[in-house]
């Protein structure tokens, strides 16, 4: 992605002090959403990052709830791949595997619909950030137990003074760093 489209993106990022707790500073993708041609410019660079990287076929995309459900779909439909949901306990229908994670702000339970995720198929894991890289483990976790593969994750943006990508089992790939 040229650099004036990685700063064109990083300058509609919103920044929220003391959001949603005391402390966090929150930062907002939904304006980026508000500029069609900068979410055409994400997902190119998404998608040209992993076709580029992985010539092997990519079987799903998971997008983490919520915001990865977002961009999850979006990436998947240009790699022809399946788009599965990881959500938060209880909002999920049918037999789920679980897994408990801790988050900047507390705790909280991801699941996923257990046929959904294939044994043996490779997975982009999507979010739109990584703060200590939680919930992401979670959902390493989730695909562990779909005896599925994490290829890799993919975010927007990447808190570095979290390290949370130290937590995972497969490279991470981050657009912004902040
Ligand atoms: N999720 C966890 N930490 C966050 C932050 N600082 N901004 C936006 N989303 C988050």
């Amino acid at each position: 992605m040229p650099n004036h489209d990685i700063e064109r993106i990083k300058n509609l990022l919103g920044t929220h002090e003391d959001f949603p707790k005391k402390g966090i500073v929150f930062k907002d993708m939904f304006p980026v959403f508000q500029d069609p041609t900068a979410v055409e410019a994400l997902i190119a660079n998404i998608v040209h990052h992993i076709t580029s990287t992985y010539p092997e076929k990519i079987d799903t995309v998971v997008g983490l709830d919520a915001r990865g459900f977002l961009f999850g779909p979006l990436v998947a439909l240009r790699l022809g791949a399946a788009f599965v949901p990881v959500r938060k306990q209880g909002k999920l229908p049918g037999e789920c595997v679980s897994a408990v994670y801790e988050k900047e702000y507390g705790q909280d339970i991801f699941e996923l619909q257990k046929d959904a995720v294939k044994a043996g198929s490779r997975v982009i894991v999507i979010d739109d950030l990584i703060a200590t890289g939680g919930s992401a483990g979670a959902a390493g976790e989730l695909i562990r137990k779909c005896n599925a593969t994490t290829v890799e994750y993919v975010f927007i943006m990447e808190l570095d003074f979290l390290e949370g990508s130290k937590k995972l089992d497969a490279p991470v790939y981050s657009l912004i760093h902040l």
